[in-house]
């Protein structure tokens, strides 16, 4: 967008004179005479900065032009031109938030150096604003997906939080809800959005080095502390710190985080120097921590700092319809991704997706959609499809298990499960995937082919039923 400067003068020739200056610098320039026709102007023609005399005929003068652009456009940069006999004038211009004053007789060399730091304001305000709107549609809360009620207050609150920059929250929920993209949400729809999202996963890190990762070191600190080295904290700066797994940062590294929390300030290990940091604090976790609270293994003190702002991710067995609504949009994002457009789920799909009761929520979506759509040689995911999958639910909390991997992680169900029922699931598992190779299910099960027979044998199982049973899913598709 070009850049255009206003001059409201009454005096044409200090007019004309700014105006000419300007130009000379190739800036386009419009001018007014009056508050009345500045305002006008500044209305049809949205200059991006203004130059204003307080002097000026009419009704209103400049200060009375300044509160009504201010009204509309708070951020709006007003250079105000002051001659001698307004220097009460000035002051006032200045307390209404003037971005700067000159006096009279104009030293032009000075204009142009406001002019063109006023100008620099605001191209970096807007690429700051254009920054802030990529990011909001990348990661802000337009990608949760899901209408259930319970789901879009959530959603209400999360965005009510995210407004106030200073305010911490704490993000509950079981794994696989979301609580990672809330984080993120939250930080990417704040007036901090351009400024560091800072995570760290307490339990990803040794006890031992997440402090020094939290609170950097001096140089000498420890034995391994070759050179200063800043920490998170300070990296976080006027930003979002999300600490994950807040449930497991180890008790003696409480007390003084807490300390940090309360001081917004601290000491790199090793150092002197008090460090001043704003960041807004939010913190995730699966555990229950008033239990971890109530076994001594959390601080109360640091638990109560932390739970100002609550937000509890409900699970997606609670959130209605919002699994299947869901589903089809993964699908959608899934066929773009496989080369598979047109990809749909039956109505009886997706009565096997209501009835689950998704254990590892919304990442286990994911998942069994990403395999079904791997069973399915068609466009359409059938019940079979996902029962298949569902069949051996894997939901690795730490890390999305690869396409066709053996499950990671299974659920027993609530009658129990011997050891030679689970082997022989592993080993239809492996057939299946094999569509009945033995050699490549043996080479995957880590086995012998012998074994793999004598095993199947004492199972009962029949190798081409198996590959005929996944056969007919795909026909069906
Ligand atoms: N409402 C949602 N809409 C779209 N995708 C979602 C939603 N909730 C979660 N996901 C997806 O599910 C997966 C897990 O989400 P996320 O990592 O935020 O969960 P989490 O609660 O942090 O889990 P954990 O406790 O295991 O760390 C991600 O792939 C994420 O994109
Ligand atoms: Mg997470």
């Amino acid at each position: 967008m070009a850049q255009i400067v206003q001059v409201v003068d009454d005096d044409p020739d200090v007019r004309h004179l700014i105006a000419e200056t300007l130009r000379h610098h190739h800036l386009n320039v419009i001018e007014a005479e009056d508050a009345a026709s500045g305002w006008q102007q500044f209305q049809s023609e949205q200059p991006t900065l203004s130059i204003v005399d307080i002097g000026l005929p009419g009704k209103e003068n400049g200060i009375d032009l300044l509160r009504r652009i201010h009204q509309v456009h708070k951020e709006h940069p007003v250079l105000i031109v002051s001659g001698e006999a307004s220097p009460q004038q000035a002051v006032e211009a200045m307390k209404l938030g003037a971005y700067d004053y000159l006096g009279k007789p104009v030293n032009f060399e000075k204009l142009k150096l406001l002019v063109d730091r006023g100008l620099e304001t605001v191209r970096r305000h807007r690429s700051i604003e254009r920054m802030r709107a990529t990011l909001q549609t990348e990661y802000g809360f337009e990608q949760l997906l899901g209408s259930s009620s319970i789901f879009q207050e959530l959603i209400v609150a999360a965005k009510r939080v995210a407004e106030v920059p200073a305010a911490s929250v704490l993000l509950t929920g079981e794994s696989g809800t979301g609580k990672e993209l809330f984080a993120r949400a939250i930080h990417c729809s704040s007036l901090l959005a351009h400024e560091a999202f800072v995570e760290i996963n307490c339990a990803a890190v040794p006890e031992t080095l997440l402090e020094a990762e939290l609170f950097g070191y001096e140089k000498g600190a420890f034995t391994d502390a070759k050179q200063r080295k800043s920490g998170l904290l300070e990296e976080a700066n006027r930003g979002t710190l999300f600490l994950d797994e807040i449930g497991d940062i180890p008790f003696s590294l409480q007390a003084k985080f807490l300390h940090v929390l309360e001081e917004r300030s601290f000491r790199r290990l090793g150092g002197t120097q008090v460090i001043h940091v704003q960041f807004r604090l939010v913190v995730a976790t699966n555990a229950n921590l008033e239990k971890l609270v109530a076994a001594k293994k959390f601080r109360e003190d640091l638990y109560y700092r932390l739970n100002v702002i609550h937000l509890h991710l409900p699970p997606l067995r609670e959130r209605g319809n919002d699994v299947i609504e869901i589903a089809h949009c993964f699908l959608k994002d899934i066929g773009q991704d496989f080369g598979r457009a047109d990809l749909t789920l039956t109505p009886s799909g997706e009565q096997v997706l209501l009835s689950h009761s998704w254990p590892g929520n919304v990442r286990e979506l994911k998942n069994i959609l990403q395999r079904a759509v791997i069973l399915a040689d068609g466009n359409t995911i059938e019940d079979t499809h996902l029962a298949s999958s569902l069949h051996l639910v894997h939901t690795n909390e730490q890390q999305e298990p690869a396409l066709l991997s053996p499950a990671t992680a299974m659920i027993i169900p609530p009658e129990g499960m011997s050891m030679d029922e689970m082997e022989c699931m592993l080993i239809q598992s492996a057939l299946r995937q094999t569509k009945g190779n033995v050699t490549a299910a043996a080479r995957l099960l880590k086995m012998s082919r012998e074994k793999l027979r004598y095993r199947i044998r004492k199972f009962g199982l029949r190798v081409m039923e198996l590959s005929q049973d996944l056969k007919e899913n795909s026909d069906d598709a």
